[in-house]
């Protein structure tokens, strides 16, 4: 056959010849330019789980007729949100100005909105059907700079300030800027948010990966980022830029001020641009790190970082209480960056033309929102906290919803919109997985939505370490529709582990170890002090067994028994050590004595004496006021992993959550909360039967906690006891007094032991 050439593009001397036709071609006709073949490698390289496999398996799924629940997507109208009624009456009338001129619109409208609306009307230059600049409207441009002025205390100038559809717009043309060619990196946490992965693949760079510590609730260390670095170094890759998604997407962390410091620091000695993706800045859920720009702290940090790194900074309206994803409005702020750099970002936006108007006019809104005394302001406050406080509530919904599952952990969401749950898959599963050609996560995600409707993303979407599964879902489901999805998930998750734990293996692997000679514990099965040693032992890898058939006072047998010096329970350092030893008395003297003396009086081996119960559980309060800020920053109570005295203040606590605490009690220490959960879940807690499945706190909820025993004497029932009663009686049988100690015998004392105990000379 023979070929015809043509003149295609600029090649080696001045044109290369492009063959039309020849072999292979079926129609005899070259691949043309937008056949798949042809097409530009980069954007066949780009990956977006957010709307991968798993949403066109629901999409599948829904157009069978299942119900179908989209936690895929930080998309929250989407999931019923209602949208803020200010912001919209305003656009409402910027959209449909002849309203304006109705003698009624007073009528259908607040006079602030109309006000607000022929203000931004007025920014225009004709109206919303027309092209604005192609930075933004100057006068939005302006707002946005006043509410970064007011925010950080460093005032801000709005020529540096461009707007955006959306703000993965703008991320997508700073990165453009940035990437030359496959040898620049640009520095992306994993877990990340997918938009930085395809993005960086679509313009031909190089994604960094540096690690987010799920261990230390998704912090950040500096030392792996500088080990990152080093790597991409050694590989030839020029790393320009550092992204950071603060609060975090997927993984819902805040920031603090000494992580932002130090990569701060860190962006000025190696010369490296900081991109900070700062859109859920509203979206907080503890008070502990509340949202701090990347911006502030630049400048708190003055010269020569302050003035010589350089930072965009990015946000949106999609998120926060706004939610108006649809609208496409966001915009970034350049810091430090040249005035040439800046005009070429102008250029290149200008080759669209305009971001579109009516999204500009929300970015104006939400930084400029009715204010007290304005006649919206009081409805406007209503919503907005309405939705941040439902947000707050779903996001613990959520975070314990996991923690209660089988062989699930996940930190809680501190901020953004999602929970991120490692789920700890079972050997089975994954070679399950393998036979059918999926990545396990992905296996695991499908049966999920198979089976439930739970539409998530798995962890593989956003990256994780080699050999750790995890899943995303959003917050966003309705509140009311929330505890029934998670109990949905949850009977789906202990089936999975269910079908898929390899029993046979573990029965096997204990009676080996039991053939070789396990260790037998004399204790019973409800004991928190028993627990503890099975917990312990698990983690060294000891096989410990409780004793069948225990009866107290007649088979205990006392044992001492003790860590190994080098044991990792005791941490990474001799100060570690010293910490632990340190909250171990904490534990003890502060948690399990308030804890112990309020059950008791409930249970009626104390006499119930209201003061003595006020006292304990006041004193219990001051504790846990103690214990929970220390781990809204926290994960494990000393270092970044289990230590002993996890395993010791977890079954201290066990017998308050599961028996006294009510959720009204406990819900004034969320991290507290958290904490306990995600402790009683992990795999050795839960292994060997060590701690029994603590009833859920929703249904202690409905139930009265334990109601003081009556002391006076009743003739004696052989009646079945409480459960309750059977635990705490198995563990106090040994701290009771004896009834036959002489002592009972005599007579009651004279001395008045509260008057004594009120008595203002007692120290
Ligand atoms: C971290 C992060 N950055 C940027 C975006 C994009 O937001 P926008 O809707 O403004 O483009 C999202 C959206 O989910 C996000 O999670």
């Amino acid at each position: 056959m023979t070929s015809k050439y043509t003149y295609c593009r600029p090649a080696f001397f001045g044109f290369e010849l492009c063959r039309i036709g020849g072999e292979g071609s079926p129609s005899g006709m070259a691949p043309k330019p937008l056949d798949y073949d042809s097409l530009n490698e980069n954007v066949k390289k780009v990956a977006y789980a957010v709307r991968g496999e798993l949403y066109l398996r629901a999409s599948e799924l829904q157009k069978e007729g299942k119900k179908i629940i989209f936690t895929n997507v930080g998309n929250p109208h989407a999931l019923g949100q209602k949208p803020l009624t200010f912001p919209r009456q305003v656009i409402a009338l910027c959209q449909a100005p002849f309203l304006l001129d109705d003698p009624n619109v007073g009528l259908l409208f607040p006079a602030d909105a109309i006000d607000r609306a022929k203000h931004y009307l007025s920014l225009t230059s004709g109206g919303l059907g027309a092209y604005s600049d192609s930075r933004g409207l100057p006068g939005i441009r302006k707002e946005i700079a006043e509410f970064i002025g007011r925010r950080d205390g460093y005032p801000s100038d709005p020529e540096l300030i461009y707007l955006t559809d959306g703000a993965s717009k703008g991320v997508m043309q700073i990165l453009n800027t940035i990437i030359r060619n496959e040898n620049d990196g640009i520095l992306v946490p994993v877990p990340q948010y997918p938009l930085y992965s395809a993005t960086i693949s679509l313009y031909g760079g190089s994604l960094v990966p540096y690690y987010l510590e799920e261990e230390a609730n998704w912090g950040l260390d500096i030392n792996h980022i500088r080990q990152s670095v080093a790597a991409a170094r050694m590989k030839g890759i020029c790393v320009r830029a550092l992204v950071i998604i603060n609060p975090g997407n997927p993984t819902g962390q805040c920031l603090s001020e000494a992580n932002l410091r130090e990569l701060l620091k860190f962006c000025f000695q190696e010369n490296i641009v900081l991109l900070a993706d700062e859109v859920y800045q509203q979206n907080i859920y503890q008070d502990e790190r509340p949202f701090i720009s990347a911006r502030k702290i630049l400048l708190d940090m003055g010269p020569p970082i302050s003035t010589e790194v350089q930072l965009v900074s990015f946000h949106t309206v999609s998120k926060g209480y706004w939610g108006e994803c649809g609208q496409r409005g966001g915009y970034f702020e350049m810091t430090n960056l040249p005035a040439k750099t800046v005009d070429e970002i102008y250029k290149v936006a200008s080759v669209s033309l305009s971001p579109n108007v009516p999204g500009q006019i929300f970015l104006g809104l939400m930084v400029n929102p009715p204010k007290p005394g304005d006649i919206s302001y009081l409805r406007f406050a209503a919503e907005s906290n309405a939705i941040l406080e439902s947000l707050k509530r779903r996001a613990h919904i959520m975070t314990d919803g996991f923690n209660s599952c089988r062989n699930v952990v996940c930190n809680f969401t501190e901020g953004a919109m999602y929970s991120f749950p490692q789920i700890r898959l079972p050997p089975k599963a994954i070679e399950a997985a393998k036979r059918a050609g999926k990545a396990p996560d992905v296996f695991y995600c499908l049966k999920l939505v198979e089976a439930t409707g739970i539409s998530t993303v798995p962890g593989s979407g956003f990256g994780q370490k080699e050999g750790v599964f995890h899943l995303r879902t959003t917050i966003l489901p309705a509140e009311e529709e929330m505890p029934a999805i998670m109990d949905s998930f949850k009977k789906f998750n202990d089936e999975f582990m269910e079908q898929y734990e390899d029993y046979r293996d573990l029965a096997s692997r204990r009676s080996r170890v039991t053939d070789a000679m396990a260790l037998v514990l004399h204790a019973g099965n409800t004991n928190k002090n028993s627990f503890k040693t099975l917990i312990a032992a698990d983690y060294s890898g000891v096989q410990v067994e409780l004793t069948k058939n225990f009866e107290m006072g007649v088979s205990n047998k006392t044992s001492i028994t003790h860590l190994k010096a080098d044991s990792p329970l005791y941490g990474s350092s001799r100060m570690d050590y010293a910490h632990i030893e340190l909250m171990i008395d904490f534990a003890l003297m502060e948690v399990d004595a308030n804890i112990s003396s309020w059950l008791y009086l409930r249970l009626g081996y104390m006499p119930y004496l209201a003061f003595a119960e006020e006292s304990a559980i006041s004193c219990l309060k001051r504790t846990l006021h103690v214990l929970n800020p220390h781990l809204a920053v926290n994960t494990f109570l000393v270092g970044h992993f289990v230590t002993l005295v996890d395993i010791i203040m977890t079954c201290n606590l066990y017998l308050g959550f599961s028996l006294i605490m009510l959720k009204s009690f406990t819900s004034e220490f969320p991290h507290a909360e958290r904490y306990f959960w995600t402790m009683v879940n992990q795999p050795n807690f839960r292994k060997a039967d060590s701690v029994p499945s603590v009833p859920s706190q929703k249904e202690s909820q409905t139930k009265e906690a334990v109601k003081p025993k009556e002391v006076k004497k009743e003739p004696k029932q052989e009646a079945v006891k409480p459960k309750v009663q059977e635990v705490v009686e198995e563990e106090e049988e040994a701290s009771k007094p004896n009834p036959k100690n002489p002592l009972d015998l005599l007579p009651p004392s004279k001395m008045i032991l509260d008057e004594w105990y009120n008595d203002e000379n007692t120290v």
